[in-house]
């Protein structure tokens, strides 16, 4: 249920955050030289990895650590029927209005009775706008070669169901796992990296017996929550709101969102959607495939209910950033920090030489080659080692660890903590064991 805390709105968050994406390489507007494309951005070589630590943390949670998930990756572009049945070719779409006084386009429901652009109230009836990309698959243009680019993952878990059911010989409760890219062609993408027309999409499929749906969707609800405190969100920032009957989707019976307190105010993170059968039965009506499993104790077939949590990675590493930004002041230095989990950070570890001298070259790269078979690390011997942990702090790797002159001696670093700035002096030996038991393991 909504929380009754409703902290106050921080423009001055989310300018920071976005100027340090594009200024320490996390997000970049995409294909910049040619002037970008509007709302299009790649990821940097720090969020390519903090993208990849998203993903994994979510992956560790949904398939890793637990005995009733599986995985599939299925493909993007696949038979159109697919999407004919599921129901987004009629009904995944947003009421469009124009205006037509400067021709901008909005969504409906996302303005009031007037032009955002330029205030006319001469706007168009809404329409409905199917979200789909449409494409051709082979040389020739046509009806019978169309395509589309998958709006949602979801679709290729419920196609793939029997074939998942025969393989791994699964009964429900079980569910299918995936991840990767979708597409939807937004009418007012913004906001950064929170609403995109590309995005990648982390969604289980998860089949129970029909009457066990209502536990399991609580179940669900409360486990997504706590994914994203386990990350390091606290817990005031986030809330479960359950939608109201028109806001639902074509193919839920109940939804209840995880949302985030953006610095705009709060927005989805995630979706948890009682899809009860519909896109099983749609699939097996429309196929001629039978989708239903046989529970043998019981001695009937049924088709099975689904509760699907789907996550977006993107949006959801727009969070952990927004949530983990900070300013404080060490040394009477202001710093900006960024208080990442440690799994989520890019480099978990920075191995900082003291000096570029050449004596310590071969001992800090042997301390950087142990490192690296755990942990991604960067290693950086330029400038003060004062900026150094600056910088290091600025893109929230957890630990540095330094070498310096008496090392050479007694086989000792220096492991400084981001977050309390502490240092701790320990043999080389047990760097390894050290880092990896502040780790979530
Ligand atoms: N299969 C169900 C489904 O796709 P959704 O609520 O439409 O549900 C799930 O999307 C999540 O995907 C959202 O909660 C959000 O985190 C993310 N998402 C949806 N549209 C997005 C967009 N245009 N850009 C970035 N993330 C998006």
């Amino acid at each position: 249920m909504p929380t009754s805390f409703e902290p106050a709105t921080n423009p001055g968050l989310f300018d920071a955050v976005v100027n340090l994406c594009k200024r320490r390489g996390f997000v970049f507007p995409s294909a910049e030289i040619y002037g970008g494309i509007r709302s299009t951005y790649d990821y940097g070589p720090l969020g390519a990895l903090m993208l990849r630590n998203v993903r994994e943390a979510w992956w560790r949670a949904m398939i890793q650590e637990r005995d009733d998930v599986v995985p599939i990756d299925a493909a993007i572009l696949t038979n159109p029927k697919v999407w004919e049945a599921s129901g987004h070719l009629a009904t995944f779409t947003d009421p469009l209005v124009d205006c037509r006084n400067c021709k901008d386009r909005w969504r409906a429901d996302q303005i009031e009775d007037a032009c955002p652009n330029c205030g006319s109230k001469d706007l168009t009836e809404a329409r409905p706008f199917n979200l789909m990309f449409k494409t051709y698959v082979g040389p020739v243009e046509g009806d019978s070669s169309v395509a589309y680019l998958r709006p949602e993952t979801a679709q290729g878990m419920f196609v793939n169901f029997l074939n998942v059911l025969t393989t791994t010989r699964r009964r429900p409760p079980f569910g299918i796992a995936q991840l990767g890219r979708a597409f939807r062609n937004e009418i007012t993408p913004g906001n950064f990296v929170f609403r995109t027309r590309e995005f990648e999409l982390m969604e289980l499929e998860f089949f129970v017996p029909p009457a066990d749906s209502p536990r399991w969707h609580q179940y669900w609800c409360d486990e997504r929550l706590a994914w994203y405190t386990r990350y390091g969100i606290a817990s005031e920032k986030l809330r479960l709101r359950p939608h109201e009957k028109e806001e639902l989707s074509h193919y839920s019976a109940g939804t209840t969102d995880v949302e985030f307190f953006f610095p705009w105010g709060w927005g989805e993170l995630e979706g948890i959607a009682n899809r009860t059968d519909f896109d099983l039965r749609a699939h097996q009506e429309s196929s001629g495939t039978s989708l239903e499993y046989f529970d043998q104790a019981a001695g009937e077939s049924y088709l099975p209910h689904v509760v699907e949590p789907a996550a977006g990675a993107t949006r959801a590493m727009m969070a952990f950033l927004l949530a983990a930004y900070d300013e404080d002041e060490i040394g009477g230095e202001r710093r900006a920090v960024l208080r990442l989990h440690p799994r989520l950070a890019p480099y978990q570890v920075a191995v900082l030489p003291l000096s570029k001298k050449e004596t310590l070259a071969p001992l800090s790269r042997d301390v950087l080659h142990r490192l690296q078979r755990y942990f991604m690390c960067e290693f950086d011997e330029t400038q003060s080692i004062g900026r150094r942990y600056r910088r290091q702090d600025e893109i929230g790797t957890p630990y540095c660890v330094t070498i310096d002159f008496e090392s050479l001696e007694d086989q000792q670093v220096t492991v400084r903590d981001r977050d309390s700035t502490e240092q701790t002096r320990l043999p080389i030996e047990d760097l390894v064991p050290h880092l990896l038991g502040r780790f979530d393991i």
